[in-house]
Order: C-alpha cells, then sequence, then structure tokens
C-alpha cells in the first residue's frame, strides 16, 4: 500500500500523538483508585497530543489552516484551500475510566472535501487510514463496509445524548425504532472508532448526532472509501455543518435513514 507523502505526514503525527497518550493512560488507569480521579490528568493529556499533533502538522506544511478541539480558535491557513481537522483524543470518557478505546483522529480537507483521514487507536495499535481514490485501509489490510442487505441482521452503533448533551427525547424516539429492527445495538463512545469498524464492517452501520467536525471528518473519507455511503440526517452532505452522520453500506444507510426518521409512535 503506497501512501502520499501528506499522509505519511499525518500517519506520522498520529503515532507521535498515540505514543504520548498510551503512556498517560498508564497512569490513568492508576489513578482510578484516587479519590480525585484522573479527570485534570486526562485534560492535560488531551492538550499535551493536540500540541504534539498540531506541531507536526504546521511543520510539514505551515500554511494550511488548523482546527483543533482543544485549540481555543481555528488557525486560518494562508493558503486558504487546506485545513487540518484534529480530534486529539476521542472517546475522552472511555480513557477516563480506562477502557481502552479511544483514538486521534486527524483529516485534511481540500476545497471543502475531506480528502484524507487517520484514526489511531494507540491501546490497540489500530491505525486507519484513507485518500480518496486510494482506498481505506486498517494497517496494512484494505478494508470493505459490510455486506449485510437487512438491518435484522445488522449490528448498528450510535452515539447517545448524556448529561448536559443534545437531545434525550429525540434520541429515545430513534432508539425505540432502530431497536425494533436490528440484531444488536452498541454505543462505543468514540465517534471516530464507529466510523471506522463501520467500515471494516465490524459494524454494519452508525448514526449519531449533536457530533462536531473533528469527531467525524476523518471517518467521513474513511467510509466512502470503504465503499460505504455516509450523509447528515437529511441524506445531504452537510456532516460537518450539521454535526449529524449516518453510515452504512448503500442498502443499510436507506434503510437507517428512514428508521430514525419516523414519527414519535401515537402521533
Ligand atoms: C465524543 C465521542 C463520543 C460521541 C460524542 C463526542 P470526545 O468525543 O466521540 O462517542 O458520542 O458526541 O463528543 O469528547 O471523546 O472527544
Ligand atoms: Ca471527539
Ligand atoms: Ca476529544
Amino acid at each position: 500500500m503506497a501512501r502520499s507523502a501528506l499522509l505519511n505526514v499525518m500517519v506520522q503525527a498520529a503515532f507521535k500523538a498515540g505514543k504520548s497518550l498510551a503512556r498517560d493512560f498508564g497512569e490513568v488507569q492508576n489513578l482510578q483508585v484516587s479519590l480525585k480521579g484522573p479527570g485534570d490528568y486526562v485534560s492535560q493529556a488531551d492538550r499535551k497530543a493536540e500540541k504534539i499533533i498540531s506541531d507536526e502538522l504546521l511543520k510539514a506544511r505551515p500554511t494550511y489552516g488548523f482546527l483543533g478541539e482543544e485549540s481555543a480558535k481555528e488557525i486560518k491557513g494562508t493558503d486558504g484551500a487546506h485545513r487540518w481537522i484534529v480530534d486529539p483524543l476521542d472517546g475522552t470518557t472511555n480513557f477516563l475510566h480506562g477502557i481502552p478505546h479511544f483514538a486521534v483522529s486527524i483529516a485534511l480537507e481540500r476545497n471543502d472535501e475531506i480528502v484524507a483521514g487517520v484514526i489511531y487507536n494507540p491501546a490497540t495499535d489500530e491505525l486507519y487510514t484513507a485518500e480518496r481514490g486510494g482506498g481505506a485501509f486498517l494497517n496494512d489490510r484494505r478494508l470493505r463496509v459490510a455486506a449485510r442487505k437487512e438491518l435484522t441482521d445488522c449490528v448498528i452503533t450510535c452515539g447517545i445524548p448524556h448529561l448536559g448533551r443534545g437531545n434525550h427525547g429525540k434520541f429515545l424516539v430513534e432508539l425505540r425504532h432502530v431497536m425494533g429492527e436490528v440484531a444488536g445495538i452498541r454505543r462505543t463512545g468514540s465517534a471516530a472508532l464507529d466510523l471506522a469498524y463501520v467500515a471494516a464492517g465490524r459494524f454494519d452501520g452508525y448514526w449519531e448526532t449533536g457530533v462536531s467536525a473533528w469527531d467525524i471528518a476523518a471517518g467521513i473519507v474513511l467510509i466512502r472509501e470503504a465503499g460505504g455511503w455516509v450523509s447528515d440526517f437529511a441524506g445531504g452532505s452537510n456532516m460537518l455543518e450539521t454535526g449529524s452522520v449516518i453510515a452504512a453500506n448503500e442498502y443499510v444507510h436507506k434503510a437507517l435513514l428512514d428508521v430514525t426518521h419516523r414519527p414519535v409512535p401515537g402521533k
């Protein structure tokens, strides 16, 4: 599998940040038993990882813009066409609780289109990469979305709103409809890995609303390059702007779009 110079830069940045996160994750596991817990430590680990990534990316391409979750504000690039979109630690709650399901997510946008994405889980050493037109890979293995066509055979992952976040009532209606049609539902706590797992054919589909651009940007190109369909909740392509996403193969995508839009029962 040949990687472009740009993708190599992204992979190196993800590895370097991943190494730092892996070290900090070890310490977080020790801090679980302390009364204060690892909260402050995790915030520091998160910011440190973003600094490592922005240093690497901006060193390699000083004219590109940079949007990162932990940076106070977006850096506008002088080149105007390119922007990095970065979540240094997706799955923070898992990380905080010592659950090894989290990832670094790095995407490259060119003229408003995501053209490359890297998602790396240092705890499992799984590296997901995709470049537009070049396919999607897990380490060196080419990825393809699952082929199942019927919702009754599908395992679907989703994001669940929680304390202080999202529209709980709306989600419960979506869940009620989806749970009655599928073989299983999961909530993993990392939107980036949810998309990567759909690209890898592990999950048959994924839906979530209320996400941010950095949660899903890299995953979008992975899904498309693995032959999947990804849209916003209206079926359009404004995932980054609306913060809503549905991803699956062509058939399951259509079914999920339909089922998640069914009205409130009894209305
Ligand atoms: C969160 C995770 C989670 C999703 C949330 C995100 P964070 O990102 O991706 O799965 O449900 O909407 O905010 O806070 O762990 O970077
Ligand atoms: Ca995130
Ligand atoms: Ca994050």
